[in-house]
Formats: structure tokens, C-alpha cells, sequence
């Protein structure tokens, strides 16, 4: 056993769940052999405590890191950010600079609030949204974080967040007074849509969603939610948390003539430095005078100076372009290695985000198994790619020519019917349980 492994049993005891992110359990990856904690990552190279080198063809820091691990330009700028006081009685400039750039390239919106995760930036949209509306219930499509306001929505059916975050979460210390205030909608469902809206009329203050995901948005559906938010005056918040700045300079809504009352930004906006930014027109964000929003650590400086780099690095690099070829390459790739194998897996996600599913009676089994083979060769890979700046034409073509083995192998295992007694350890983990 490794360092990194050794390291995680002993968090188990001390840590509770092991890691603060449920995405980065090495249990949703690799029981036992996922080498848990890096030492050093720069560009889409890791190396582990152990000092083994790994190609990360998964998630990038869940998402964070668009231009690549540790960017030269990035770092360069929050060294001098911290060098010059990264916190300080008096407020950071760059504030002000950075919400003159988000308001530059998103011109319907007025005004800009900061935090530095994403689900705190969510609950914050959604209280101003409500104290805007006056009215409570909310209508959601989607992830938006791990806050009451959201998972209270499992208070009256607990598969209310099935779809959209994981099967069978408890709801367990969300106060049940929040019972029959959220309820889910799926994406490109407009009916089931405007049946919800009839059900609550009258209640509903605010709908949520991210502006595209999975599928490519029906243009009905993204006119049907603004005409009868508008007619209602029903606060409208997009969640750009992880779908901005990855398919063009700014949040995807754009893409859609989507108009929303706010925004929300984080993960995408400032690889890997805690920032988050709430914008919205001024009608809407201007009641966050009256309603006390304020946090002591939304004041550093590195948050923001992080942020101004990464977008005009997005912005100079034509990153969101490299992503989407990227992304649509990886998504390709998969699909004909598969159908080369006689494997079926089902691809899907928008290009910069893309991912596949053994169409099988024991998925996890086959991930956990294209996981170990994956790693054995040097590469950090589960069954999602999320492309960034640092993904060149060289580490695709060799994930692809280790994929190939792999997929090749996990079908003469499937042929053979032993495709467990291949795993060196555990399954995976699908989803949020108790670990120990
Ligand atoms: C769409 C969306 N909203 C909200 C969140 C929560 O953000 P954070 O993990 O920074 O709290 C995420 C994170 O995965 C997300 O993808």
C-alpha cells in the first residue's frame, strides 16, 4: 500500500465521510487503490505522495480547473495578490475590476455580489430571489449545492432529488419546516414545467437551473420558463456554476438568448482559487440591501485577482473552443472504441463535459475495472472527461491508445463472465453513503 492510500485510512478515523467532497472519495473511483492525495499537480500531471506520476483524464479538480492545474499566468497573479495582502481592513480593488469584466460580458446584468464556493453562492441567489419575490417556494432543475434551501426538497418525497443530485439521500438535520417549499423539474420537460407551475401558482418566488448540461436546451422549453417567470414575476436564477466559461467567454445562457434575472458563477471562473459571483439586474440584486448577506473570508484578494486571470486567459485563448474539440473528440473516441470492442456504453454530456455508462447489468463493476486498468497505466480516468486548456493532442492520443486496451480488455472479461475476478479490490461507489 501506498503513502496516499495509508494517509486516507488514517482520515477515515479522524475525518468523517474521509474527504470534504463526496466527488472526491476515492471510493467513487477506486476502493483501496486510488491514490487518494497529491504532492504536486501541474498542467493535467499529478504526482502522488509516493511520487508516482499520473495523466489526469478525469475531472480536472471536479470541474475547477479549465486552464490546467497550477496555470503559470493564474499563479503569477495571486502571488503578487498575496504578496501585496491577500486580506487586508480595507476591500480588494480587483472587486470592483472584476465585476466591471463579468458585467462587460454579460450586458443584461447590473450588478455583482461575491462568495467563494459554489453552493454558498446558490443559497445566497436564492434568498435575495426570495426576498425580491416575497414568496418562498422554489422551483429547481438540476444541482445547486448541498444547503437546506435545496435538499429540503426530499422533505416531502425522497426521491425528489433522484434525478438531479443522487437516488436515496436523507434529508437527515434539514429543519421539516422547510417541507413543501422546493420541488424538481426536469430539464427540457416543459410540461411537467408548467404542471408544476399551475400546482404551486401563486407561491412560486423563484425557479432555478442550470442554462444546459447533459442535452442540448430546447428552445421551447428555455422561452417557455422565461415567458412565465416574466408573467408571473418569478426571480429567474441560472446556475453557471460548472456549465460557464466552457463554451464560450461567459455564462452558456448566452448561447440561448436566455435572459435571467442572476447568474451564478464559481468552479469554472477561477481554476481552482475558492471565487463565486452572483450578477443580476439591479432591480433584483439591489434588495440585498435590505436582507443581511456578509461573510469576512468573500473580502480576499486572491479570490478575485484568481478570477481576472483565468477569464482573460479564457478570453485571449480561445479556451471554451480548444474544450469543446477536445471534449468532442474524447466523446467520439469513446464511441468508436466501444463499438470496435462490441462494448455497449452510452455516451453523453455537452462536449467540454463529457462521460459514458456501461450499458450493462453490473456498471459499476465494469467502471471500477476500466478505473484500475486505466490507472495501472498512468492515467487518472473514470468514466467522465471534463477537457481543460492542459489536455493537448499528445495526452489524448495516448489515453486513447490505453483506452482501447482497456475497453478491449473489459470485453474478453465480459465474453468470459469474470469481469469481477479481475478488480483488486472493492466496487466503486455510486453515490452518498456511510463509509464506515
Ligand atoms: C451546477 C452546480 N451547482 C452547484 C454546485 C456546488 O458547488 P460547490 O461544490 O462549489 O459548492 C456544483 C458543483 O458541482 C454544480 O455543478
Amino acid at each position: 500500500m501506498g503513502r496516499s492510500q495509508e494517509l486516507y485510512r488514517k482520515a477515515r478515523k479522524i475525518i468523517p465521510g474521509g474527504t470534504q467532497l463526496l466527488s472526491k472519495r476515492p471510493e467513487m473511483f477506486l476502493p483501496g487503490l486510488w491514490p487518494a492525495y497529491y504532492d504536486r499537480a501541474k498542467g493535467c500531471e499529478v504526482w502522488d505522495l509516493d511520487g508516482k506520476k499520473y495523466i489526469d483524464m478525469s475531472t480536472m479538480g471536479v470541474g475547477s480547473c479549465i486552464l490546467g492545474y497550477a496555470d503559470d499566468d493564474v499563479n503569477k497573479a495571486v502571488k503578487s495578490a498575496v504578496d501585496r495582502g491577500s486580506m487586508c481592513t480595507l476591500n480588494a480593488p480587483e472587486e470592483v475590476e472584476l465585476a466591471e469584466l463579468l458585467l462587460e460580458l454579460h450586458p443584461w446584468a447590473e450588478m455583482v455580489r461575491y462568495a467563494r464556493t459554489g453552493g454558498e453562492s446558490m443559497m445566497i441567489a436564492v434568498r435575495i430571489a426570495r426576498a425580491k419575490s416575497g414568496k418562498d417556494t422554489v422551483l429547481f432543475c438540476g444541482y445547486h449545492g448541498w444547503h437546506d434551501w435545496y435538499l429540503s426538497s426530499n422533505l416531502s418525497d425522497e426521491k425528489s432529488l433522484d434525478g438531479h443530485l443522487l437516488p436515496g439521500l436523507n434529508p437527515l438535520g434539514v429543519p421539516r419546516a422547510l417541507k413543501g417549499l422546493t420541488y424538481p423539474f426536469n430539464y427540457n420537460d416543459t410540461e411537467g414545467f408548467l404542471r408544476l407551475v399551475e400546482e404551486h401558482k401563486g407561491n412560486i418566488g423563484v425557479v432555478v437551473m442550470e442554462p444546459i448540461r447533459n442535452l442540448e436546451p430546447d428552445m421551447d422549453f428555455i422561452k417557455t420558463i422565461r415567458q412565465v417567470t416574466n408573467d408571473l414575476g418569478i426571480v429567474l436564477i441560472v446556475d453557471e456554476i460548472t456549465a460557464g466559461f466552457r463554451l464560450n467567454n461567459g455564462g452558456a445562457h448566452l448561447l440561448y438568448d436566455l435572459e435571467p434575472d442572476m447568474a451564478v458563477f464559481a468552479k469554472g471562473m477561477s481554476n481552482g482559487f475558492p471565487m463565486a459571483a452572483i450578477i443580476g439586474k439591479s432591480d433584483v440584486m439591489e434588495v440585498a440591501q435590505d436582507t443581511f448577506i456578509s461573510s469576512t473570508y468573500w473580502t480576499d484578494r486572491v479570490g478575485p485577482t484568481a478570477a481576472l486571470a483565468t477569464i482573460w486567459n479564457i478570453k485571449e485563448k480561445n479556451v471554451s473552443g480548444h474544450l469543446i474539440r477536445t471534449g468532442k473528440k474524447m466523446k467520439e473516441s469513446w464511441k468508436s472504441l466501444a463499438s470496435s470492442h462490441d462494448l455497449n456504453i452510452e455516451v453523453s454530456g455537452i462536449d467540454p463535459l463529457g462521460h459514458f455508462d456501461f450499458k450493462y447489468e453490473n456498471p459499476l463493476v465494469l467502471k471500477t475495472l476500466f478505473t484500475q486498468l486505466m490507472l495501472d497505466k498512468g492515467f487518472l480516468a473514470s468514466t467522465a472527461f471534463y477537457a481543460s486548456f492542459a489536455h493537448k493532442e499528445a495526452h489524448l492520443k495516448n489515453y486513447l491508445k490505453a483506452a482501447d486496451e482497456a475497453f478491449g480488455f473489459i470485453s474478453k472479461s465480459i465474453a468470459e463472465g469474470k469481469t469481477e475476478r479481475y478488480l483488486k479490490g472493492p466496487v466503486c461507489h455510486s453515490g452518498f453513503k456511510r463509509l464506515t
